[in-house]
């Protein structure tokens, strides 16, 4: 079905014609512009998120470009994204990520992003996400998300923490951050459960541990735990840190508010999953409606620049082949 291959790059949908008015566009949502613009996306996105893991891009669904008369452009993207199994401190780079597949239960998020394009700088300027987790293919054995505050689920954490701690000897006593994921599944006769984590390094050791507090600049480290009352294994992974010139890097800086948990996390009820960010527009574009999921058509405030494109050269395409209005949206889906 490659209908795509004859089909100009630039294709004028909608026009607003009368004169002093943006007008609209559309581009393959394949396009390397396309794709471009929803990596940009996509790294912002992670950017603004502080809880849970990493998001990757599944697929482009639609992208629209609004072009004032005097050349300011803005991109309207409909962006689909699955949760990695990267937690979001963890440095490891989006591209290396894997996809958390879907038995695993996977999350997806979709979300309406609005760029500026001003001299070919593309920066997002407002974004709006659902995030949900996928329903399909769940199986019987297969492993089921616990709620966040889940009292067996959390038992694992603290004690797969304490065997952490005991191994590491001497070493700085680390505390629970935050929990990112736990999950129980039944392995005959017992239930299996299984958890994920993110530890931060106190001013602790194991046997000196009065009144811990994380370390200005803490390491970080990601757990996997598994077992139950009957014992546990856990695995934890120390983030690698970067070295500038001699200074350790505080990147990912700590999220505000980092507690340290002695018992009790802190979650949104009800919650199995850590949601991307819902909403952002700091500049009241109102492109984005916080109470509808559309995208409303309000041009946005975007600064007029030379044009960086040549959207207007595909009109006569267009004129004389109407049939070219093949869907060139969604693109492809990079995962499942
Ligand atoms: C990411 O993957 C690329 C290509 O496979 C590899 O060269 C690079 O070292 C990886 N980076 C990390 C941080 O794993
Ligand atoms: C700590 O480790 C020691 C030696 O490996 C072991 O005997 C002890 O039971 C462990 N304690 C905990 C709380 O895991
Ligand atoms: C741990 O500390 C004790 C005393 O506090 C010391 O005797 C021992 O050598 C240390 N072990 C390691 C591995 O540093
Ligand atoms: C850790 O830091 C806190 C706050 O500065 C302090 O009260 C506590 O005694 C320290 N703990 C240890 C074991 O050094
Ligand atoms: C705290 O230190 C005391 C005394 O050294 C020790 O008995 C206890 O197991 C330690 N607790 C933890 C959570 O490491
Ligand atoms: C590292 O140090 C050199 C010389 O002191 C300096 O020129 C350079 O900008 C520094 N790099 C960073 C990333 O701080
Ligand atoms: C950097 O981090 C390492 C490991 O935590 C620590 O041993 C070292 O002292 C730190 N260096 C600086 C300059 O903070
Ligand atoms: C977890 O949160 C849900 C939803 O708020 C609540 O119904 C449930 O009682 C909580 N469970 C625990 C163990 O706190
Ligand atoms: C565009 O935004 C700037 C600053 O955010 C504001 O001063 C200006 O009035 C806005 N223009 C329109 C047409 O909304
Ligand atoms: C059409 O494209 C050509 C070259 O790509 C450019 O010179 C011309 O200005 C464009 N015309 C419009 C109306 O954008």
């Amino acid at each position: 079905m490659n209908l795509l291959g004859a089909v100009p790059v630039w294709v004028l949908l909608v026009g607003a014609w009368a004169q002093g008015l943006p007008s609209v566009s559309h581009l393959p949502c394949d396009s390397p512009e396309a794709e471009a613009a929803a990596l940009v996306a996509q790294d912002y996105l992670n950017a603004q998120h502080t809880h849970g893991y990493k998001y990757a891009l599944n697929q482009i669904e639609e992208i629209k470009i609004i072009t004032t008369p005097g050349g300011g452009e803005a991109y309207l993207m409909d962006l689909e994204l699955l949760e990695t199994t990267c937690h979001v401190l963890d440095p490891t780079p989006v591209a290396n990520c894997t996809v958390r597949s879907k038995y695993l239960t996977s999350v997806e998020a979709d979300c309406d992003v609005v760029l500026s394009n001003v001299g070919g700088v593309l920066s997002v300027t407002s974004f709006k996400c659902k995030t949900e987790e996928s329903t399909e293919d769940i199986c019987l054995g297969c492993p089921m998300l616990l709620l966040l505050n889940d009292t067996a689920g959390l038992a694992l954490v603290s004690a797969s923490l304490a065997s952490f701690n005991n191994k590491t000897g001497n070493e700085s006593l680390f505390v629970l951050e935050e929990v990112g994921r736990m999950t129980s599944k039944v392995v005959s006769p017992k239930l299996l459960y299984q958890a994920e984590y993110i530890i931060t390094e106190t001013n602790c050791t194991i046997e000196n541990n009065n009144s811990c507090v994380p370390l200005p600049t803490p390491q970080r480290g990601f757990c996997q735990a598994q077992g139950g009352s009957f014992g546990n294994t856990v695995d934890c992974m120390i983030f690698v840190r970067k070295t500038v010139n001699g200074t350790n890097d505080t990147v990912p800086a700590p999220p505000p508010g980092v507690h340290v948990h002695k018992g009790n996390l802190l979650v949104k009820p009800g919650l199995r999953h850590h949601k991307l960010t819902s909403f952002h527009d700091p500049d009241s574009s109102g492109i984005l409606s916080a109470e509808s999921h559309e995208v409303v058509p309000v041009f946005p405030n975007v600064t007029d620049v030379p044009a960086t494109t040549n959207a207007l050269n595909a009109t006569d395409s267009l004129a004389v082949q109407p049939t070219l209005l093949v869907p060139l949206c969604p693109g492809k889906v990079i995962h499942f």
